[in-house]
């Protein structure tokens, strides 16, 4: 039997494309200035480099998998005595409250089913982030969607992928984790099919005035 691809971020799969890396670069620019980042569901660490060149950050990068975080540890060349790679779950991530400046958390959610699934990890981020959270998300807004729904209005055979939300079904999910939706980044074109989403959470002393 054939093995199956690697998603990105799994096994050997460590690159990432130009429409990825500029919504990244975006999201990250947009937070300002921070200084220590998680990075959940981390995979083989192919976004380690981007995230290190914010001046000065740390990065914790967190993973389910041994074998992932050993290909990230391995792959971390400079070997950035400031890193930390720690084995854990994103539904209950192993920290402190507000001990990060901005937790990043790509290609993982649409990989949840379950919209409760996502919010649990999204409330943890929210918890473990001091202010910003930037996740990715599968979204309905692109091109290919249209055009399988313009295919099921005419009755022909549509195929509409999984975990594929709208803006407004995204909005509510980080609104129900506590995290307020402050801009998207698409990943590529019309054809986009991702959004690259920066959120906050808000601070207790916004919190007061609300
Ligand atoms: C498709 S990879 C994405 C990796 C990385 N974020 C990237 O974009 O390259 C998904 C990763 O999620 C990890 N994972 C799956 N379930 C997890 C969980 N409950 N908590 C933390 N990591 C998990 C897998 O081990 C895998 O490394």
């Amino acid at each position: 039997m054939a093995a199956s691809r690697p998603r990105p971020g799994e096994g050997t799969h460590r690159s990432t494309t130009r429409d990825e890396r500029v919504a990244v670069r975006d999201a990250l620019e947009a937070a300002g200035k921070v200084r220590a980042i998680l990075d959940v569901a981390s995979g083989n660490g192919r976004w380690t480099d981007a995230l290190a060149k914010k001046r000065g950050a740390s990065v914790v990068q967190l993973d389910l998998s041994a074998e992932s975080l050993a290909a990230a540890r391995s792959a971390d060349k400079r070997e950035r005595s400031h890193n930390g790679y720690v084995r854990g779950d994103a539904g209950a991530l192993p920290f402190r409250p507000q001990i990060f400046d901005l937790v990043v958390c790509l290609e993982f959610l649409p990989y949840i089913r379950r919209s409760g699934g996502r919010i649990r990890a999204l409330k943890e981020m929210r918890r473990v982030s001091r202010r910003w959270v930037v996740v990715e998300y599968r979204h309905r807004h692109g091109l290919r969607f249209a055009w399988q729904r313009l295919r099921y209005r005419l009755g022909l055979e549509a195929r509409f992928p999984r975990n594929h939300l709208s803006y407004d079904q995204i909005d509510e999910e980080l609104r129900r984790a506590g995290l307020g939706l402050r801009q998207v980044f698409p990943v590529g074109g019309r054809n986009s099919r991702s959004w690259v989403i920066l959120a906050e959470a808000p601070s207790p002393d916004w919190m007061k005035g609300h």
